[in-house]
């Protein structure tokens, strides 16, 4: 698939299945790392979990959601505790801000969401399947603790990979001139 290609045809999958090879994953790191990035800063990291790892992530979210939650169920419980076995490898993207005099938080942040679509535009082109979730376990203390993330350090996202379990949503075009018009001053 080109690149072109790629970037028109994007689309997440919720469902995802079987293992992504590490062929394709280096293809997506380096493609992460490609991210505009103003000063050079590098303002991101990203960890890699799978296989009992994604259990160890449920056990994390779990502990995080009951101490917001104290009357949780314990079938929301579960359910919370099995959303990391929703696909084989998952990808935590991490924002590590630091003071700039010309690159302020935003800019940080924003890079590193360009990384993340970028290891989901390159994930596309190989025929490997990613969904981007964040949700409460994204913005929680202990999750945050549990994964070693020190102050400056934010999660931008879970990149969930694996193999398309359904066929892909099919894509409804959108009208580029209701997003793109012409300034004129
Ligand atoms: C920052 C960010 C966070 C997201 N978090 C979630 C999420 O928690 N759950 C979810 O179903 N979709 C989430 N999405 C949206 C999906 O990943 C997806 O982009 C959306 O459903 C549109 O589908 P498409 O990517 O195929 O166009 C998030 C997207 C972004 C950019």
């Amino acid at each position: 698939m080109d690149a072109l290609e790629a970037l028109q045809s994007r689309v997440s999958s919720s469902r995802l299945k079987g293992d992504v090879g590490s062929r394709a994953l280096d293809n997506m790191f380096k493609a992460a790392l490609r991210a505009p990035d103003h000063g050079l800063l590098k303002p991101w990291r990203f960890l890699i979990i799978k296989g009992e790892g994604r259990n160890h992530l449920g056990e994390l979210f779990a502990r995080a959601d009951l101490s917001q939650n104290p009357s949780l169920t314990p079938q929301a419980l579960a359910k919370t505790k099995a959303k990391p076995l929703r696909a084989p490898i998952i990808i935590v993207g991490i924002a590590c801000i630091t003071e700039h005099k010309s690159v302020p938080e935003i800019e940080q942040l924003l890079s590193g969401g360009a990384a993340i679509e970028n290891m989901m535009v390159a994930a596309h082109a190989q025929g490997v399947g990613a969904m981007w979730r964040t949700g409460a376990m994204a913005y929680n203390e202990i999750v945050n603790a549990g994964l070693g993330l020190k102050d400056n350090e934010r999660i931008l996202g879970y990149l969930y990979l694996g193999q398309v379990d359904r066929r892909r949503r099919s894509l409804t075009p959108l009208d580029t001139e209701k997003y793109f018009t012409e300034w004129h001053g």
